[in-house]
């Protein structure tokens, strides 16, 4: 307990999934957090169930492609808790095609979401971090920015660069003599309603697609699981972490 204390967190697409586990999770050690989503009903939830638990938490609306969003969530952040010590962008879509059918549009969209959406938190939120001079931003990848899958050309072009980005951003702010340490997550196939949007858009009702990753992953991971690993990037115990990525897919991409 108390791993977590004195922190403020905003954790963006915290309405469901791993967002909602790693903001539980943060709060149990001690944290402050800041959930948002463009679901209200999902991140209001997310705030209740902490709350419930005795932890502290509040919800904020927020579209992670809208830049003037993340200006006005970070202006309410600074102006009421005063501080923001750890960023995870987990705001994420996932849209899956054959490459030869993929429209421009769903190309567009994913990006929208998956690489500006963390190109924007990244921005705004060492903006935030820079009085302080320290800090955590973490990202979330996935298996699919290390390496490729089938109908997934869009999905692992945005995950491969929220892999670039962050190594970029990392020695950006070392270079620039700051404490400010930025990380990937890489999680394999976890049971949450993302697994089921790839099940529903490759009309998976027999659930091939489970039998192939739990030939290379064992079984689908929990977002327990991944909430754990963010924690540890969140705290200071990672602080010799920076530019790292934490893969956690019970071996499929070893
Ligand atoms: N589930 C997996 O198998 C898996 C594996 C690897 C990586 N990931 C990544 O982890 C992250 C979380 O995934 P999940 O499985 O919890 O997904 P999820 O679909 O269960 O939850 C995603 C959340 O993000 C929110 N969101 C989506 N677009 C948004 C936007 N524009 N602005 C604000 N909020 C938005 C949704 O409302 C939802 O609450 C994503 O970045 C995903 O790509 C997931």
């Amino acid at each position: 307990m108390g791993r977590m204390d004195n922190k403020t967190v905003l954790v963006t697409g915290g309405g469901k999934g791993i967002g909602r586990a790693a903001s539980q999770r943060m709060a149990q050690e001690g944290a402050h957090i800041i959930v948002t989503d463009f679901d209200d009903a999902g991140g209001q939830e997310t705030v209740n169930l902490i709350t419930s638990d005795g932890g502290s938490a509040r919800f904020l609306h927020h579209n992670v492609t809208e830049e003037a969003e993340w200006e006005s969530v970070m202006a309410d952040i600074l102006a009421n808790e005063g501080q923001l010590d750890v960023l995870l962008n987990n705001a994420g879509i996932i849209i899956m095609h054959r490459l030869e059918d993929f429209p421009l549009e769903d190309f567009r969209r994913q990006n929208a979401v998956n690489i500006e959406g963390v190109f924007l938190g990244m921005k705004h939120g060492v903006r935030a971090m820079k009085k302080a001079g320290k800090g955590s931003i973490i990202n979330m990848s996935s298996v699919a920015g290390r390496s490729g899958s089938p109908s997934g050309v869009g999905y692992c072009a945005t995950k491969g660069a929220v892999r670039l980005m962050t190594k970029a951003a990392a020695k950006e702010m070392l270079a620039m003599g700051t404490e400010i340490r930025v990380n990937s997550v890489h999680p394999a196939l976890i049971d949450t309603s993302m697994a089921q949007d790839i099940r529903d858009q490759i009309g998976d009702g027999s659930r091939s697609m489970d039998k192939a990753f739990i030939r290379t992953q064992g079984r689908l991971g929990q977002a327990d699981e991944i909430a754990n690993g963010i924690l540890f990037l969140a705290s200071d115990e990672s602080s010799f972490a920076n530019g790292s990525e934490l893969v956690l897919d019970n071996t499929q991409t070893a």
